[in-house]
Protein backbone atom coordinates (compact mmCIF):
# COMPACT_ATOMS: atom_id res chain seq x y z
CA UNK A 1 0.00 0.00 0.00
CA UNK A 2 1.17 3.19 -0.35
CA UNK A 3 -0.32 6.48 0.71
CA UNK A 4 1.10 10.09 1.12
CA UNK A 5 1.04 10.32 5.14
CA UNK A 6 0.89 6.97 7.43
CA UNK A 7 -0.85 7.88 10.63
CA UNK A 8 0.23 5.68 13.67
CA UNK A 9 -2.48 5.60 16.24
CA UNK A 10 -6.16 6.47 16.37
CA UNK A 11 -6.58 8.40 19.34
CA UNK A 12 -7.61 11.92 19.02
CA UNK A 13 -4.44 13.16 17.83
CA UNK A 14 -4.31 10.84 14.26
CA UNK A 15 -7.71 10.76 14.07
CA UNK A 16 -7.95 14.85 14.49
CA UNK A 17 -4.41 14.80 11.57
CA UNK A 18 -6.45 11.97 9.19
CA UNK A 19 -10.01 15.01 9.32
CA UNK A 20 -7.33 17.75 8.50
CA UNK A 21 -5.32 16.21 5.61
CA UNK A 22 -8.41 15.00 4.11
CA UNK A 23 -9.92 18.24 3.77
CA UNK A 24 -6.92 19.90 2.42
CA UNK A 25 -7.35 16.81 -0.27
CA UNK A 26 -4.14 14.82 0.93
CA UNK A 27 -3.87 10.86 1.33
CA UNK A 28 -3.62 9.22 4.58
CA UNK A 29 -3.73 6.26 6.17
CA UNK A 30 -4.27 5.49 9.81
CA UNK A 31 -3.34 2.09 11.19
CA UNK A 32 -4.38 1.43 14.92
CA UNK A 33 -3.39 -1.30 17.52
CA UNK A 34 -6.77 -1.96 19.14
CA UNK A 35 -10.77 -2.49 18.51
CA UNK A 36 -12.56 0.11 17.60
CA UNK A 37 -14.77 -0.48 20.70
CA UNK A 38 -11.95 -0.39 22.68
CA UNK A 39 -11.11 3.21 21.05
CA UNK A 40 -14.57 4.47 21.29
CA UNK A 41 -14.97 3.23 25.25
CA UNK A 42 -11.92 4.49 26.89
CA UNK A 43 -12.81 7.02 29.37
CA UNK A 44 -10.18 9.72 29.39
CA UNK A 45 -10.30 13.61 29.64
CA UNK A 46 -13.62 15.46 29.60
CA UNK A 47 -12.69 19.29 29.16
CA UNK A 48 -11.95 21.15 26.16
CA UNK A 49 -10.62 24.26 24.95
CA UNK A 50 -12.09 26.61 22.85
CA UNK A 51 -9.24 26.46 20.60
CA UNK A 52 -10.03 22.54 20.06
CA UNK A 53 -13.60 23.69 19.70
CA UNK A 54 -12.93 26.07 17.11
CA UNK A 55 -10.81 23.54 15.65
CA UNK A 56 -12.89 20.78 15.51
CA UNK A 57 -15.54 22.68 14.14
CA UNK A 58 -13.60 24.29 11.43
CA UNK A 59 -12.90 20.39 11.37
CA UNK A 60 -16.39 19.94 10.41
CA UNK A 61 -16.79 17.06 12.90
CA UNK A 62 -18.21 19.32 15.57
CA UNK A 63 -21.96 18.83 14.73
CA UNK A 64 -23.05 16.68 18.03
CA UNK A 65 -20.54 19.04 20.18
CA UNK A 66 -22.06 21.76 19.73
CA UNK A 67 -25.44 20.11 20.52
CA UNK A 68 -24.21 18.27 23.46
CA UNK A 69 -20.98 19.84 24.88
CA UNK A 70 -21.78 22.05 28.03
CA UNK A 71 -20.24 25.18 27.96
CA UNK A 72 -18.63 26.56 31.49
CA UNK A 73 -17.38 30.09 32.18
CA UNK A 74 -15.44 29.04 35.60
CA UNK A 75 -14.40 26.71 38.01
CA UNK A 76 -13.75 26.55 41.40
CA UNK A 77 -10.99 25.94 43.64
CA UNK A 78 -11.74 24.39 47.33
CA UNK A 79 -9.40 25.06 50.56
CA UNK A 80 -10.39 24.86 54.06
CA UNK A 81 -13.28 23.97 53.90
CA UNK A 82 -14.43 26.71 51.40
CA UNK A 83 -14.71 27.31 47.54
CA UNK A 84 -13.63 30.28 45.54
CA UNK A 85 -14.96 30.65 41.77
CA UNK A 86 -12.29 31.48 39.15
CA UNK A 87 -14.52 33.71 36.40
CA UNK A 88 -12.42 32.33 33.26
CA UNK A 89 -14.45 34.21 30.82
CA UNK A 90 -14.57 37.64 33.11
CA UNK A 91 -10.94 37.06 33.52
CA UNK A 92 -10.17 36.01 29.71
CA UNK A 93 -12.22 38.53 27.43
CA UNK A 94 -14.88 36.09 27.19
CA UNK A 95 -13.24 32.66 26.49
CA UNK A 96 -15.01 29.25 27.51
CA UNK A 97 -14.43 25.86 27.93
CA UNK A 98 -16.77 23.29 26.92
CA UNK A 99 -17.23 20.01 28.97
CA UNK A 100 -17.28 16.79 26.64
CA UNK A 101 -15.52 13.40 27.21
CA UNK A 102 -12.64 12.39 24.69
CA UNK A 103 -14.88 9.31 24.16
CA UNK A 104 -17.03 11.01 22.44
CA UNK A 105 -14.62 13.45 20.16
CA UNK A 106 -13.44 9.72 19.01
CA UNK A 107 -16.42 7.98 18.31
CA UNK A 108 -17.30 11.45 15.87
CA UNK A 109 -14.37 11.47 14.51
CA UNK A 110 -14.13 8.16 13.89
CA UNK A 111 -17.84 8.42 11.98
CA UNK A 112 -16.62 11.10 10.29
CA UNK A 113 -13.55 9.15 8.48
CA UNK A 114 -15.84 5.95 8.17
CA UNK A 115 -18.69 7.96 6.10
CA UNK A 116 -15.37 9.40 4.30
CA UNK A 117 -14.65 5.53 3.23
CA UNK A 118 -11.09 6.39 3.90
CA UNK A 119 -8.46 3.65 4.83
CA UNK A 120 -8.85 3.32 8.79
CA UNK A 121 -6.93 0.05 9.96
CA UNK A 122 -8.31 -1.30 13.62
CA UNK A 123 -6.67 -4.34 15.30
CA UNK A 124 -3.44 -3.30 13.31
CA UNK A 125 -0.51 -2.58 15.42
CA UNK A 126 2.31 -1.03 13.97
CA UNK A 127 5.43 -3.30 14.51
CA UNK A 128 8.72 -1.10 13.41
CA UNK A 129 8.90 2.13 11.53
CA UNK A 130 11.94 2.35 8.22
CA UNK A 131 12.50 5.93 8.63
CA UNK A 132 14.82 6.30 6.18
CA UNK A 133 12.44 4.74 3.19
CA UNK A 134 9.24 6.26 4.94
CA UNK A 135 7.88 2.32 5.69
CA UNK A 136 5.48 1.40 8.24
CA UNK A 137 5.11 -2.75 9.00
CA UNK A 138 2.16 -4.37 9.87
CA UNK A 139 1.08 -7.80 10.24
CA UNK A 140 3.48 -9.03 7.47
CA UNK A 141 2.48 -5.85 5.21
CA UNK A 142 4.08 -2.64 4.54
CA UNK A 143 2.50 1.00 4.02
CA UNK A 144 5.11 3.01 2.00
CA UNK A 145 4.16 6.81 2.51
CA UNK A 146 6.37 10.41 2.26
CA UNK A 147 5.75 11.18 6.34
CA UNK A 148 5.01 9.34 9.33
CA UNK A 149 2.63 10.81 11.75
CA UNK A 150 3.78 8.59 15.25
CA UNK A 151 0.22 9.66 17.20
CA UNK A 152 0.55 6.35 18.97
CA UNK A 153 0.36 7.99 22.56
CA UNK A 154 3.28 7.47 25.08
CA UNK A 155 3.66 3.54 24.85
CA UNK A 156 3.76 3.52 21.04
CA UNK A 157 6.41 2.26 18.45
CA UNK A 158 7.10 5.49 17.16
CA UNK A 159 9.28 7.53 19.26
CA UNK A 160 11.14 3.96 20.01
CA UNK A 161 12.04 3.53 16.48
CA UNK A 162 14.46 6.90 16.78
CA UNK A 163 17.96 6.34 17.04
CA UNK A 164 19.37 6.22 20.86
CA UNK A 165 20.84 9.94 21.37
CA UNK A 166 18.42 11.44 18.85
CA UNK A 167 16.17 12.17 21.37
CA UNK A 168 16.13 14.61 23.99
CA UNK A 169 14.13 13.25 27.40
CA UNK A 170 12.91 15.45 30.23
CA UNK A 171 10.78 13.43 33.33
CA UNK A 172 8.96 13.91 36.24
CA UNK A 173 7.37 11.62 38.24
CA UNK A 174 4.63 12.09 40.79
CA UNK A 175 4.30 9.74 44.29
CA UNK A 176 0.77 9.81 43.85
CA UNK A 177 -2.26 8.97 41.17
CA UNK A 178 -5.55 9.51 40.46
CA UNK A 179 -8.68 7.37 40.74
CA UNK A 180 -11.35 8.16 38.94
CA UNK A 181 -15.14 6.96 38.85
CA UNK A 182 -17.68 7.61 36.52
CA UNK A 183 -21.53 7.30 38.13
CA UNK A 184 -24.59 7.60 36.81
CA UNK A 185 -25.72 10.46 38.78
CA UNK A 186 -26.83 14.08 38.47
CA UNK A 187 -23.71 16.12 38.69
CA UNK A 188 -23.98 17.87 42.45
CA UNK A 189 -21.92 20.80 40.90
CA UNK A 190 -22.41 23.52 38.21
CA UNK A 191 -18.82 23.96 37.43
CA UNK A 192 -15.41 21.89 38.42
CA UNK A 193 -14.36 21.94 41.36
CA UNK A 194 -10.11 21.25 42.61
CA UNK A 195 -10.25 20.56 45.96
CA UNK A 196 -7.46 20.77 48.52
CA UNK A 197 -7.47 19.16 51.56
CA UNK A 198 -5.16 17.17 54.10
CA UNK A 199 -6.32 14.22 53.17
CA UNK A 200 -5.68 14.74 49.59
CA UNK A 201 -6.57 16.25 46.38
CA UNK A 202 -10.14 15.87 44.87
CA UNK A 203 -12.06 17.00 41.78
CA UNK A 204 -15.30 17.28 40.93
CA UNK A 205 -16.28 17.42 37.04
CA UNK A 206 -18.90 15.82 34.64
CA UNK A 207 -19.40 14.42 31.98
CA UNK A 208 -23.33 15.35 30.93
CA UNK A 209 -26.21 16.24 33.05
CA UNK A 210 -26.66 12.61 34.00
CA UNK A 211 -23.39 11.56 34.40
CA UNK A 212 -20.84 12.41 36.71
CA UNK A 213 -17.14 12.29 36.56
CA UNK A 214 -14.87 12.24 40.27
CA UNK A 215 -11.51 11.91 41.28
CA UNK A 216 -9.39 11.23 44.22
CA UNK A 217 -5.45 11.79 45.16
CA UNK A 218 -4.49 7.94 45.48
CA UNK A 219 -0.90 6.22 46.22
CA UNK A 220 0.62 6.25 42.48
CA UNK A 221 0.68 2.41 42.68
CA UNK A 222 -3.23 2.34 43.80
CA UNK A 223 -4.60 -1.34 43.96
CA UNK A 224 -7.97 -0.64 42.39
CA UNK A 225 -9.43 -2.96 44.37
CA UNK A 226 -8.41 -1.54 47.64
CA UNK A 227 -11.55 0.81 46.95
CA UNK A 228 -14.97 -0.39 46.86
CA UNK A 229 -17.78 1.96 46.01
CA UNK A 230 -18.64 3.00 49.79
CA UNK A 231 -15.07 3.92 50.61
CA UNK A 232 -14.98 6.33 47.29
CA UNK A 233 -18.34 7.96 48.08
CA UNK A 234 -16.75 8.29 51.77
CA UNK A 235 -13.42 9.76 50.60
CA UNK A 236 -15.37 12.13 47.92
CA UNK A 237 -17.81 13.33 50.58
CA UNK A 238 -14.53 14.26 53.19
CA UNK A 239 -12.56 15.76 50.82
CA UNK A 240 -15.55 17.95 48.88
CA UNK A 241 -17.92 18.91 52.06
CA UNK A 242 -18.60 22.29 52.03
CA UNK A 243 -21.47 24.19 54.37
CA UNK A 244 -24.62 23.77 52.62
CA UNK A 245 -24.26 21.42 49.71
CA UNK A 246 -24.51 17.82 49.37
CA UNK A 247 -22.70 15.35 47.05
CA UNK A 248 -25.29 13.11 45.67
CA UNK A 249 -24.16 9.08 45.33
CA UNK A 250 -25.23 6.90 42.60
CA UNK A 251 -24.18 3.69 40.65
CA UNK A 252 -20.30 4.08 39.81
CA UNK A 253 -20.35 2.80 35.85
CA UNK A 254 -16.57 2.32 36.07
CA UNK A 255 -13.21 2.83 38.33
CA UNK A 256 -9.62 3.36 37.46
CA UNK A 257 -6.69 4.40 38.46
CA UNK A 258 -4.05 6.32 36.48
CA UNK A 259 -0.55 7.43 37.35
CA UNK A 260 0.89 10.78 36.73
CA UNK A 261 3.95 12.06 34.95
CA UNK A 262 5.42 14.86 33.02
CA UNK A 263 7.57 13.59 29.98
CA UNK A 264 9.10 16.14 27.11
CA UNK A 265 11.02 14.57 23.96
CA UNK A 266 12.72 16.72 21.76
CA UNK A 267 12.93 17.52 19.10
CA UNK A 268 8.92 16.25 17.89
CA UNK A 269 10.79 15.25 14.85
CA UNK A 270 13.10 12.58 13.10
CA UNK A 271 13.40 12.58 9.27
CA UNK A 272 10.11 11.11 7.96
CA UNK A 273 8.91 11.11 11.25
CA UNK A 274 6.80 13.63 13.06
CA UNK A 275 5.78 13.20 16.87
CA UNK A 276 2.48 14.19 18.21
CA UNK A 277 0.66 14.39 21.39
CA UNK A 278 1.05 11.81 23.90
CA UNK A 279 3.83 10.18 21.61
CA UNK A 280 5.60 13.56 21.96
CA UNK A 281 4.96 14.34 25.37
CA UNK A 282 2.73 13.76 28.70
CA UNK A 283 1.14 16.10 31.25
CA UNK A 284 -0.43 15.25 34.72
CA UNK A 285 -3.95 15.50 34.62
CA UNK A 286 -4.52 17.99 36.76
CA UNK A 287 -5.41 21.48 34.38
CA UNK A 288 -6.89 18.86 31.63
CA UNK A 289 -4.06 19.71 29.42
CA UNK A 290 -3.11 16.19 27.44
CA UNK A 291 -5.98 16.30 24.45
CA UNK A 292 -5.70 19.87 23.86
CA UNK A 293 -1.81 19.88 23.40
CA UNK A 294 -2.52 16.83 21.40
CA UNK A 295 -4.85 18.49 19.46
CA UNK A 296 -2.43 21.77 18.77
CA UNK A 297 0.59 19.27 17.96
CA UNK A 298 -1.48 18.02 14.81
CA UNK A 299 -3.04 21.83 13.63
CA UNK A 300 0.58 22.77 12.92
CA UNK A 301 1.95 19.42 11.92
CA UNK A 302 -1.46 19.71 9.34
CA UNK A 303 -1.05 23.16 8.16
CA UNK A 304 3.12 22.05 7.54
CA UNK A 305 1.95 19.12 5.63
CA UNK A 306 -0.68 21.20 3.49
CA UNK A 307 2.37 23.70 2.86
CA UNK A 308 4.89 20.70 1.93
CA UNK A 309 2.49 19.59 -0.52
CA UNK A 310 0.71 22.75 -1.89
CA UNK A 311 4.04 24.89 -2.39
CA UNK A 312 6.66 21.74 -2.39
CA UNK A 313 8.70 23.67 0.49
CA UNK A 314 9.28 22.61 3.81
CA UNK A 315 9.66 25.91 6.10
CA UNK A 316 6.96 24.43 8.28
CA UNK A 317 8.17 21.20 8.55
CA UNK A 318 11.21 22.53 9.72
CA UNK A 319 9.83 24.41 11.96
CA UNK A 320 7.24 22.41 13.49
CA UNK A 321 9.14 20.94 16.58
CA UNK A 322 9.94 23.93 17.78
CA UNK A 323 6.36 25.83 17.36
CA UNK A 324 5.07 22.87 19.12
CA UNK A 325 7.42 22.76 22.26
CA UNK A 326 6.69 26.32 22.86
CA UNK A 327 3.22 25.63 23.91
CA UNK A 328 4.13 21.82 25.53
CA UNK A 329 6.84 23.78 27.61
CA UNK A 330 4.10 26.39 28.54
CA UNK A 331 1.20 23.68 29.35
CA UNK A 332 4.17 21.35 31.49
CA UNK A 333 4.58 24.25 33.78
CA UNK A 334 0.92 24.91 34.31
CA UNK A 335 -0.09 21.42 35.01
CA UNK A 336 3.03 20.78 37.10
CA UNK A 337 1.78 23.63 38.76
CA UNK A 338 -1.65 22.59 39.42
CA UNK A 339 -0.65 19.56 40.48
CA UNK A 340 1.61 20.71 43.01
CA UNK A 341 -0.13 23.29 44.22
CA UNK A 342 -3.57 20.92 45.32
CA UNK A 343 -2.16 17.45 45.75
CA UNK A 344 -0.57 16.12 49.46
CA UNK A 345 3.20 15.80 48.94
CA UNK A 346 3.70 12.59 50.67
CA UNK A 347 6.14 12.81 53.33
CA UNK A 348 5.64 16.88 53.37
CA UNK A 349 5.02 18.56 55.89
CA UNK A 350 3.08 21.41 57.55
CA UNK A 351 5.28 23.70 55.83
CA UNK A 352 4.13 22.37 52.24
CA UNK A 353 0.75 22.46 53.64
CA UNK A 354 1.07 25.96 54.35
CA UNK A 355 2.59 27.07 51.16
CA UNK A 356 -0.21 25.71 49.22
CA UNK A 357 -2.86 27.52 51.13
CA UNK A 358 -1.12 30.44 50.96
CA UNK A 359 -0.77 30.18 46.99
CA UNK A 360 -4.76 28.94 46.74
CA UNK A 361 -5.59 32.46 49.10
CA UNK A 362 -3.47 34.42 46.68
CA UNK A 363 -4.99 33.11 43.84
CA UNK A 364 -8.67 33.61 45.00
CA UNK A 365 -7.61 37.23 45.87
CA UNK A 366 -5.45 38.89 43.27
CA UNK A 367 -6.73 39.86 40.11
CA UNK A 368 -3.44 39.21 38.60
CA UNK A 369 -2.95 35.27 39.99
CA UNK A 370 -6.95 33.78 38.76
CA UNK A 371 -6.22 35.76 35.24
CA UNK A 372 -2.84 33.80 34.62
CA UNK A 373 -4.73 31.19 36.15
CA UNK A 374 -7.77 31.45 33.99
CA UNK A 375 -5.69 32.26 30.53
CA UNK A 376 -3.94 28.93 31.16
CA UNK A 377 -6.94 26.86 31.71
CA UNK A 378 -9.04 28.11 28.86
CA UNK A 379 -6.12 27.73 26.68
CA UNK A 380 -3.52 30.50 25.71
CA UNK A 381 -4.22 32.14 22.33
CA UNK A 382 -0.92 32.63 21.53
CA UNK A 383 2.44 31.00 23.35
P1 LIG B 1 -3.75 8.40 22.66
O1 LIG B 1 -5.13 8.84 22.99
O2 LIG B 1 -3.01 7.60 23.67
O3 LIG B 1 -3.86 7.60 21.30
C1 LIG B 1 -2.80 6.82 20.80
C2 LIG B 1 -3.36 5.65 20.02
O4 LIG B 1 -2.31 4.91 19.43
C3 LIG B 1 -4.12 4.68 20.92
O5 LIG B 1 -5.41 4.46 20.38
C4 LIG B 1 -3.26 3.43 20.89
O6 LIG B 1 -4.04 2.25 21.01
C5 LIG B 1 -2.59 3.55 19.54
N1 LIG B 1 -1.34 2.80 19.39
C6 LIG B 1 -0.36 2.59 20.32
N2 LIG B 1 0.64 1.86 19.79
C7 LIG B 1 0.29 1.61 18.52
C8 LIG B 1 0.92 0.91 17.45
N3 LIG B 1 2.10 0.30 17.62
N4 LIG B 1 0.29 0.83 16.25
C9 LIG B 1 -0.91 1.44 16.06
N5 LIG B 1 -1.55 2.12 17.04
C10 LIG B 1 -0.96 2.21 18.24
N6 LIG B 1 -6.06 14.18 29.84
C11 LIG B 1 -6.81 15.12 30.36
O7 LIG B 1 -6.73 16.27 29.88
N7 LIG B 1 -7.69 14.82 31.41
C12 LIG B 1 -7.80 13.54 31.90
O8 LIG B 1 -8.58 13.29 32.80
C13 LIG B 1 -7.01 12.53 31.35
N8 LIG B 1 -7.10 11.24 31.79
C14 LIG B 1 -6.28 10.28 31.24
C15 LIG B 1 -6.35 8.96 31.67
C16 LIG B 1 -5.52 7.99 31.11
C17 LIG B 1 -5.59 6.55 31.60
C18 LIG B 1 -4.59 8.34 30.10
C19 LIG B 1 -3.66 7.30 29.49
C20 LIG B 1 -4.56 9.66 29.65
C21 LIG B 1 -5.39 10.65 30.21
N9 LIG B 1 -5.37 11.98 29.77
C22 LIG B 1 -6.14 12.90 30.30
C23 LIG B 1 -4.52 12.39 28.70
C24 LIG B 1 -5.28 12.43 27.37
O9 LIG B 1 -6.24 11.44 27.35
C25 LIG B 1 -4.21 12.25 26.31
O10 LIG B 1 -3.35 13.38 26.36
C26 LIG B 1 -4.78 12.08 24.90
O11 LIG B 1 -5.42 10.83 24.79
C27 LIG B 1 -3.67 12.19 23.87
O12 LIG B 1 -4.13 11.80 22.62
P2 LIG B 1 -3.18 11.04 21.61
O13 LIG B 1 -4.00 10.85 20.40
O14 LIG B 1 -1.89 11.75 21.52
O15 LIG B 1 -2.83 9.65 22.31
C1 LIG C 1 -11.32 16.22 33.95
C2 LIG C 1 -10.02 15.83 33.94
C3 LIG C 1 -9.05 16.71 34.33
O1 LIG C 1 -7.76 16.33 34.30
C4 LIG C 1 -9.35 17.98 34.74
O2 LIG C 1 -8.36 18.81 35.14
C5 LIG C 1 -10.64 18.39 34.73
C6 LIG C 1 -11.64 17.49 34.34
C7 LIG C 1 -12.37 15.27 33.55
O3 LIG C 1 -12.03 14.13 33.23
O4 LIG C 1 -13.55 15.63 33.55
Amino acid sequence: MRTQVAIVGAGPAGLTLGRLLENAGIESVILESRSRAYCEARIRAGVLEQGTVDLLREAGVAERLDREGIVHHGISLQFDGERHRIPLSDLTGGRSIVIYGQTEVVKDLIAAREASGLPMLFDTPAESIDLERGIVRHAGNEIECDVIAGCDGFHGVCRESVPAGALREFTREYPYGWLGILADVEPSIDELVYAHTEQGFALLSLRSPTRSRYYLQVDHDEDVDRWPDDRVWEELQRRTAVAGWTLQEGPVLEKGVTGMRSYVCEPLRHRRLFLAGDAAHIVPPTGAKGLNLAIHDVRLLAEALIRFYERGDEVLLDAYSDACLRRVWRCEHFSWWMTTTLHLQPGGDSFDLQLQRSQLHYLTTSHAQATALAENYVGLATV
